[in-house]
């Protein structure tokens, strides 16, 4: 088999994570302060990928440009692919094919994570050969996805989104493909949404009597695009971290996994793993519950916060009671002001959503 790519998408419009993604590409989104596409672009270089095309949309293309940039910092080399609009996974495919070429390729949603990533896959599609391979996972609400009829293991059917889903298989964001996959592309047509959908595009592999070969995925899988699934992704990958110190602990306690990274302060403050501070944050009189991670910058003052995501620059001070399940966007302010009429004031973006006491 020749030398396989790799094929990240990061396009997409990121609808269910509004307002965060008015501003910034649901991809960029950090799970455990990193960027959710990074852990895709890690695992395929773990896989001995060495040339990964990202499919960027042209509002946001700027800014995973400027955060994955060639790809050294990850040991690939990458190459940005504008697709014009979001018409599909399948033609997000047609749209890197000068790209791909004649090379096999791994295929990654990239707003999915994989826990164990992709390294034995990519060693059984080498080594099996099939046409192409698909991950496959039980999920309680299938009809949100693409789900798979099996029968003696082989794959018989593929639907995207079924209203009477058949199986709870559902298809993983992950996909590995021989260049058969471009005719297949071509050959198929739109969906009620509109797109060119991959999963009709494997199906009609199937029917073509090409060998699809299925892969029950053994560890989790997250597709990070809504609010809970981004905060539960956080949690998994926060059981997992490493605790390191870097930062300055002043009359403050740590407990459990915690990563403190450097610039970070800590003022009569207790921080209860798994959670992770970012470089520069400040924590003054503040109490940091499980699975909380704190980005760079951020400042948390008389406040208590827990299971939840702070971007860069993000405050929350002098709350009454403790912050918890929330996604703070860049530089966000939450606060507790003594201006009088007592009142809440609020300024905030479109499809924003507040939960008050
Ligand atoms: C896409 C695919 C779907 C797959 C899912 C995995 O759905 O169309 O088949 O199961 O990714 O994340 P979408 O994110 O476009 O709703």
């Amino acid at each position: 088999m020749r030398e396989l790519k790799g094929l990240i998408l990061s396009g997409g419009r990121g609808t269910r994570l509004r307002p965060i993604t008015h501003t910034s590409a649901k991809q960029l989104v950090p799970v455990a302060n990193k960027p959710v596409l990074f852990y895709g672009i890690e695992a395929m270089a773990a896989a001995g990928i060495e040339e990964v095309g990202i499919i960027v949309a042209p509002e946001t293309g700027d800014e995973i440009r400027a955060a994955a940039d060639d790809g050294s910092q990850f040991g690939v080399r990458i190459t940005y692919i504008e697709q014009d609009a979001p018409l599909g996974l399948a033609h997000a495919v047609l749209t890197a094919e000068p790209f791909l070429g004649e090379s096999p390729f791994v295929m990654y949603l990239g707003d999915n994570l994989l826990q164990g990533g992709i390294t034995e896959l990519v060693a059984a599609f080498r080594n099996h050969e099939p046409d192409a391979l698909i991950l496959l996972t039980a999920v309680p609400d299938p009809e949100n996805y693409g789900v798979a009829e099996l029968r003696d293991g082989a794959v018989v059917r593929l639907v995207e989104k079924p209203g009477e889903p058949q199986t709870d298989l559902a298809l993983v964001g992950v996909y590995m493909f021989t260049p058969v996959v471009h005719d297949a592309a071509r050959a198929i047509s739109p969906s009620d949404r509109g797109e060119l959908e991959i999963t009709d595009a494997i199906q009609h592999l199937v029917d073509g009597g090409r060998r699809v070969e299925p892969h029950i995925v053994k560890g989790w899988w997250k597709d990070t695009g809504r609010l809970e699934d981004i905060l539960e992704a956080n949690r998994l990958v926060l059981d997992t971290i490493q605790s390191r110190v870097d930062g300055e602990l002043v009359d403050a306690q740590i407990g459990g996994r915690v990563v403190i990274e450097p610039g970070a302060r800590l003022e009569r403050s207790s921080v209860r793993g798994p959670a992770v501070v970012g470089a520069g944050a400040r924590l003054v009189d503040a109490y940091i519950g499980p699975y909380t991670a704190v980005g760079p910058r951020c400042v948390i003052e008389n406040a208590e916060v827990e299971n939840s995501i702070l971007l860069e620059g993000a405050s929350v001070r002098g709350l009454a009671g403790r912050m918890e399940s929330s996604l703070l966007g860049r530089n966000v302010t939450v606060g507790r002001d003594h201006r009088q009429p007592r009142a809440y004031r609020f300024m905030v973006g479109d499809n924003s959503e507040i939960g008050i006491l």
